[in-house]
């Protein structure tokens, strides 16, 4: 089948790929000329596991294309999909501009039926809003051409996204036309050999599943943040805790890791989007407010323990810190605690010395050049003239470190553990004093 997508962020370049993978032909578009160059040449802009050789692949075998050209791409695919960004405008609310913009583009251009599918994270309501722009177009026009225009979130994990991609554990449509319903569920075939994992709905449903699925996940990390709080204060260890609800299958061991707060390009943005929603619809949604407030004041958590720890300054200490992406396996730092943590050190007069397997490059972008902090090559470097160390991101190589170096390099012998990765009674044997998330006994 042959398909276009706008848009070669995460979720338009690893469907597009992984679409070609299975043997469509897909072309990519984005406005981003020197992107789509490096694409062209097999430079993947984004660190994904597995991307890179899938895109030289499938590009190579001539399935997969790059282009500019938003009116040839329009012509090209039977099935158009939306896959630009949708960030939070000044309210909370996603900002459609650039969603809106590529339907106006489609309805510039399209010569032919065709199923538009919404892949971006939209409100309920945004498929009524892309029909009508592409439908403005086409009356500017003149011209009468079907067109359907269906829901299809994704539910990608970064780090994770390729194998999220090729072995979905749901397929959701959304769409009011067999032709739309038929086609997608072709596109899709190949993803749906084993079981049945295509979920057939209504538009609005469709759009409402995305928002509910990371409101949920996100609700049951506030919970356990919340959770930790308690535990701090009455003598628990929210480890325990955490062990002793995982079982209960109604309650499950994912997504009930205590931490410094969630981050990325969604969780955070989405809760919010989902919460304006709610309230220009009538509804106070008062959960999700209190989800996104927890969140908040469990980034500066962390912050709130070292200054316990140093009876309220932390200025001029030197503080290793390691891990800066909002989790392992990505070099994203979109709303990740780290930004947070290390603004509240330099405030406080504090120098850090960070280390992040991937993340170096997209730090230096986002803080720039400083002297209050420098980045270090690998995590033992980090711990050079340090006075504390600081994980903030769980990444396999920070699991079972050698404590007696770190006593040895960090002047101060304190961890401040984000992640809760090492157990407390392990490096206080060290001689190193030890603070995590919630683990008040
Ligand atoms: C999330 C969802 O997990 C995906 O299903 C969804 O498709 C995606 O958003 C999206 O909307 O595109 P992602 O943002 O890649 O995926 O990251 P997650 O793995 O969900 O982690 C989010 C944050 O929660 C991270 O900062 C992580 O450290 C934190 N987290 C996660 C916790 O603090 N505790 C946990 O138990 C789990």
């Amino acid at each position: 089948m042959r398909v276009t997508i706008f848009g070669t962020g995460y979720v338009g370049l690893v469907t597009g790929t992984c679409l070609a993978d299975v043997g469509h032909d897909v072309i990519c578009v984005d406005i981003d000329a020197a992107k789509v160059d490096g694409l062209n040449n097999g430079i993947v802009p984004i660190y994904e596991p597995g991307l890179e050789p899938m895109v030289k692949a499938n590009h190579a075998a001539g399935r997969l294309r790059f282009t500019t050209d938003a009116a040839s791409a329009v012509g090209h695919g039977d099935v158009v999909f939306i896959a630009v960004g949708t960030p939070p405008d000044e309210d909370g609310s996603a900002d459609l501009q650039y969603v809106l913009a590529v339907a106006r583009t489609i309805g510039q251009h399209l010569e032919r039926p065709v199923v538009v599918v919404d892949k971006s994270t939209v409100p309920v309501g945004t498929a009524d809003k892309v029909t009508a722009a592409i439908a403005a177009e086409l009356t500017k026009r003149g011209v009468e051409i079907a067109f359907d225009v269906a829901s299809n979130p994704e539910f990608l994990k970064e780090g994770d996204a390729v194998n999220d991609c090729m072995r979905p554990d749901r397929i959701v449509i959304g769409a009011s036309s067999q032709v739309a319903i038929d086609r997608l569920k072709r596109l899709y075939a190949p993803f749906n050999r084993s079981h049945e994992r295509i979920v057939v709905m209504d538009v609005r449903s469709a759009e409402l599943t995305k928002y509910a699925a990371n409101a949920m996940l996100a609700t049951k990390i506030s919970f356990m943040n919340e959770m930790a709080n308690i535990a701090e204060r009455v003598g628990a260890d929210i480890e325990m805790v955490r062990q002793g609800i995982g079982s209960d299958p109604r309650i499950g061991w994912h997504f009930i890791y205590p931490g410094a707060g969630y981050g990325g390009s969604c969780f955070p943005k989405d809760v919010q989007a989902l919460a304006r929603t709610a309230h220009h619809n009538g509804y106070d949604a008062r959960l999700l407010g209190a989800v996104e407030a927890v969140n908040e004041s469990q980034k500066g958590h962390l912050f709130d323990l070292m200054l316990q720890h140093y009876g309220g300054s932390v200025a001029g200490k030197t503080v290793a810190v390691w891990g800066l992406a909002f989790k392992p396996n990505t070099d994203d730092m979109r709303e990740a605690s780290s930004r947070r943590l290390l603004a509240q050190l330099w405030e406080a007069g504090a120098t850090v010395r960070a280390y992040d397997p991937e993340a170096s490059h997209e730090a230096q972008r986002v803080f720039g050049e400083r002297e209050d902090l420098v980045l270090c090559d690998s995590a033992h470097a980090a711990l050079a003239d340090a006075d504390a160390l600081v994980v903030l991101t769980e990444w396999k190589q920070f699991r079972s470190p050698d404590f007696a170096r770190i006593r040895q390099a960090v002047a101060d012998s304190v961890i401040f553990d984000g992640r809760n990765l090492y157990h407390p009674d392990e490096v206080e044997a060290a001689g190193i004093a030890y603070y995590g998330i919630g683990r008040g006994r």
